[in-house]
């Protein structure tokens, strides 16, 4: 029997990712939004391709309400993926979207969880640090079964502008961004390699910091040509790799937002670090033995994904 994901937000990233989940094969999805009709002609689209893609996968839309009703097609789902929520505009930082994008997951978990009590939480809406937390939250799931997307994103940017200043492929070029997914997120320099060579000696540190405020600004950098919403290819590619670690339990370990409990000398906070990541979800926090600016930044960057996370005041 294939697995279920539902999705939550037929958006462009939804959307996208629902495309590259389908397209896998090995999944059914249900795709859902509060727009009239977008999740179910979105869905009827992806699903006329599979004669000509050669998947089996089924895939239906659904309408939902703001106010959380309609979430009946998602029951029993094994993982569900929410992108739902208002994305940022010109000139707006992630971390502008934390109240209006705070009442509408508080409503989707509440729904997703009725309908999937079992099932794992991947989520990216932003601040998706911050989400991530509320996730954890509101769905009284252990931490474990709720993660978030955003280092495999970072790291992804990372990676592509290091392979194109380089000329090698992006695959051969191996890293990991920590921390949250923000103006703070810690890239690894000092872990970063290409083909088994270290970074620093194939280009120079000032360099290296022109790649790393890139990165750093990745996101922005989207949002300021698209003006109207932000990036959606990478980071469904970056869902999709999550979805497949978790439901054909690849223990694969990736930058994750997951639940630090006094790793990285940071207590009870969501926040990007490496994980193992398979069926049970985070099945582990790995921990890299950083040197000390490195730890510094990454607990700065902790600090930062804190404040939000008090400013929703969760009881
Ligand atoms: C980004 O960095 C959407 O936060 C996401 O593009």
């Amino acid at each position: 029997m294939r697995k279920k994901v539902s999705i939550i937000g037929a958006g462009q990233t939804g959307a996208s990712t629902a495309q590259r989940i389908v397209e896998r094969g090995y999944a059914d999805v249900v795709l859902t939004d509060v727009v009239e009709g977008l999740a179910e002609g979105k869905a009827l689209d992806l699903q006329e391709s599979a004669p000509i893609l050669g998947f089996d996968s089924r895939v239906i839309g659904v309408t939902t309400t703001t106010d959380g009703k309609g979430y009946e097609a998602t029951a029993g789902s094994d993982l569900v993926i929410i992108t739902s929520g208002v994305p940022r505009k010109p000139g707006m930082s992630r971390d502008d979207l934390l109240s209006i994008n705070q009442q509408v997951i508080t409503t989707v978990v509440k729904a997703v969880v009725a309908q999937s009590p079992n099932c794992i939480i991947i989520v990216l809406t932003n601040p998706v640090d911050a989400m991530t937390q509320l996730a954890y939250h509101v769905s009284g799931f252990p931490s474990r079964r709720v993660v978030g997307q955003a280092g495999i994103l970072d790291t992804a940017r990372y990676r592509t502008f290091l392979a194109l200043e380089l000329g090698v492929s992006p695959r051969d070029v191996e890293a990991y961004v920590l921390g949250g997914h923000g103006d703070t997120m810690v890239p690894l320099p000092d872990h970063t390699t290409v083909g088994g060579r270290p970074l620093r000696a194939l280009l120079p540190p000032n360099r290296i910091e022109e790649i790393i405020e890139r990165t750093r600004r990745g996101g922005e950098e989207i949002v300021r040509y698209l003006k109207t919403g932000s990036a959606f290819y990478a980071p469904s590619a970056a869902l999709a790799e999550m979805a497949d670690a978790i439901l054909l339990d690849q223990k694969r370990i990736l930058p994750c937002c997951a639940y630090v409990e006094g790793q990285y000398g940071i207590q009870g906070l969501y926040v990007g670090v490496p994980v193992k990541l398979g069926a049970g979800g985070v099945e582990e926090i790995i921990e890299f033995a950083l040197a000390p600016d490195e730890l510094a930044a990454l607990r700065r960057s902790a600090d930062a994904v804190r404040a939000l996370v008090q400013a929703m005041k969760l009881s």
